[in-house]
């Protein structure tokens, strides 16, 4: 993961640095750094544990045209300030990296026999004494960046300073994002666009093997065989407008909040008057859409839950899913039948391990690729043939929220589509879609509804913030939901949450039921329902503790053993989508009781780009 930002101007560009870094601190904020080369020519570097504020507050004073920068989410190496990036080389030269470096113990043995003296235990440091080196041999900057990226083996984006050529900032890109923003007589480097909003619109996405040459005129882009290579002039959307916290005391609370908005603008224009369309699935849909038969879904996390609960409406529906982890997926062998269709789900469309199993899908004989994503810009998108943008609006809180449920109704539509393909010509809908379709369009008020819970949750999350395990269970399209809801427990609140698939607490589980333990029951009016109600006496009759979300028309009532919360009635196709929302707001209130740090919990990060 990491956030890196870099800039060359005739200005000095330490503020541009730092503002840059705050806005990229999902990516990573264990640690932040840079350096600049100051008037004298010399590096000046700063580096700190913590948040980017805490690097600010030891910037005074700092001066430089030309620097880079960097938020740092640990992989090699704790987070200590040692560890922190920039890293640099006998005072010389300055890198930042986003990425892994797999042959960073080979490299090191080498150049501790050339002298070079190691003070962190990154895999990152490796790099700039190999740029040194290069440099001392009687290269330029750029040339020895070049040398040394055909020596790496991993994954990086990179950028790249030096004293001795105070105007040239370097970049290379080898499966970490990174981009090059443009501005009026200054340039920039960062690992998205969200880093450069107050100093640029324009931008170029480098791709995997591109290597850059930047000063604050001009930008030059060759491959890593040195043969320049054209990338094109893009212009960003992004604004400052959705980084507002409105009022809210945390982003996922107003995250939360704004699902209704979020999911009345993901089906606006997706649907017809009974119908869902096909087109905006892509120019090409129809018929990709008309040759699929099977379905094959790579995820990572809550995108992964929510493919998860997908799986029930594709194979209600008669059209065979399957479902993967993506870094699990990318590890092995694959046997893809005849008219399969590859689909990715990501918030962050830059999830490394989903972006590579997408490249390796390519490579199997799949009909097509399809992505459900959050972010235009981003590179799941940009290598993906059919694209359907869930449009949640920025999601900065770490615990992904309205980008999960948009990622379901987004997920529905495409089951409905498919569906039509299973019943005729694919072109007409029948009443059971025109059915499905009415209850799409009255989602938003049914998630205010479930919203308007948020007191009664209130109440019941002071059960929750002096225990240290949960469990929650659900069945059918439900039992993801609770697998959900765990997720968002366990990521912000830090209590140990496991989901089980109630049918299975029988088998293991139940021994661990006791009053101390929570038990989170999703109970939606189906045809699952009873079988759901004889688990939870299985809990009960143990002396458990049961928290249940019940339909308002269920006979689930609370006693001494059980909290009933009543969820307004509500179809079984949306159901999924409703109950997610009572699960987010007891995370989020448990995590509040605790004081936990919810928009940027321990040790995480909002998009994953390493493996
Ligand atoms: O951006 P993506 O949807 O690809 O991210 C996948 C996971 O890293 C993400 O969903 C993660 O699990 C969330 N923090 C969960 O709230």
């Amino acid at each position: 993961m990491c956030g890196i930002v870099g800039a060359v101007a005739s200005r000095d560009v330490t503020a541009t640095l730092i503002d840059g870094l705050k806005r990229l601190e999902y990516r990573g904020y264990d640690s932040a750094g840079l350096a600049v080369v100051a008037e004298n020519n010399e590096l000046d570097l700063r580096r700190s544990v913590g948040r980017v504020a805490s690097l600010e507050s030891i910037c005074g004073g700092i001066s430089g045209q030309i620097g880079v920068a960097h938020t740092r989410w640990a992989t090699h190496g704790r987070p200590a300030e040692h560890n922190a990036h920039p890293h640099t080389s006998s005072s010389q030269v300055a890198v930042v990296h986003n990425g892994i470096i797999e042959n960073h113990n080979e490299l090191r043995l080498v150049q501790k026999e050339r002298g070079f003296v190691f003070s962190s235990e990154t895999d990152t440091e490796v790099i700039v004494h190999q740029i040194d080196w290069h440099m001392q041999q009687g290269q330029d900057l750029f040339n020895a960046v070049r040398t040394t990226v055909s020596e790496l083996h991993g994954a990086y984006g990179l950028g790249v300073v030096s004293k001795h050529e105070p105007g040239v900032l370097v970049a290379a890109r080898s499966g970490s994002p990174l981009l090059v923003g443009l501005g009026d007589g200054e340039n920039f480097i960062a690992s998205d666009m969200s880093a450069l909003i107050p100093v640029s619109q324009k931008y170029m996405v480098m791709e995997d093997g591109d290597i850059a040459k930047i000063t604050s005129t001009s930008i030059e882009i060759f491959d890593f065989q040195g043969s320049p290579v054209e990338r094109a002039v893009l212009i960003s959307t992004l604004s400052d407008e959705e980084t507002d916290l409105g009022g809210f005391a945390h982003y996922m609370k107003k995250e939360i909040h704004e699902q209704t908005r979020a999911i009345t603008e993901t089906l606006e224009g997706r649907l017809g008057a009974d119908s869902v369309l096909d087109l905006p699935f892509g120019e090409n849909a129809r018929e990709i859409f008309d040759k699929t038969k099977e379905l094959k879904i790579i995820a990572c996390g809550t995108s992964y839950n929510a493919a998860c609960v997908a799986r029930y409406w594709f194979e209600e529906f008669g059209i065979k899913c399957d479902v993967e982890i993506a870094s699990e997926y990318r590890y092995r062998k694959h046997v893809v039948n005849e008219g399969t269709l590859f689909a990715t789900i990501s918030q962050s469309g830059e999830t490394l391990d989903t972006m590579a199993a997408l490249e390796m899908a390519k490579t199997l004989g799949y009909i097509n690729t399809l992505c459900i994503c959050n972010v235009p810009e981003s590179s799941l998108v940009r290598a993906s043939d059919l694209t359907i943008f869930t449009h949640a609006g920025r999601e900065i809180g770490v615990a992904s929220t309205k980008a999960f449920t948009t990622q379901l109704v987004t997920l529905l539509m495409l089951a409905i589509c498919l569906r039509r393909r299973r019943l005729g010509d694919g072109r007409s809908a029948d009443v059971m879609e025109a059915e499905i379709v009415q209850e799409l369009r009255s989602l938003p008020q049914q998630i205010e509804n479930a919203l308007d819970l948020e007191d009664d949750i209130i109440a019941m999350s002071k059960h929750f913030a002096d225990k240290n395990h949960t469990l929650f269970l659900g069945r059918g399209a439900h039992y993801p939901i609770a697998v959900e809801g765990a997720l968002k427990l366990k990521e912000i609140s830090y209590i140990h949450a496991e989901a089980y698939a109630a049918g299975e607490l029988k088998h293991g589980p139940l021994a661990l039921i006791d009053e101390d333990m929570p038990v989170v029951a999703v109970a939606p009016n189906d045809e699952l329902q009873e079988k759901l109600k004889s688990n939870l006496e299985e809990v009960r009759a143990r002396g458990g503790k049961l928290y249940v979300f019940a339909d308002a028309n269920s006979d689930l009532e609370s006693d001494e053993s059980t909290l009933v919360l009543k969820v307004a009635p509500v179809n079984n196709y949306i159901a999924p989508v409703i109950y997610t929302i009572p699960l987010q707001l007891l995370s989020y209130h448990v995590a509040l009781l605790k004081g936990t740090d919810i928009d940027k919990p321990r040790n995480l990060a909002k998009s994953v780009t390493v493996e």
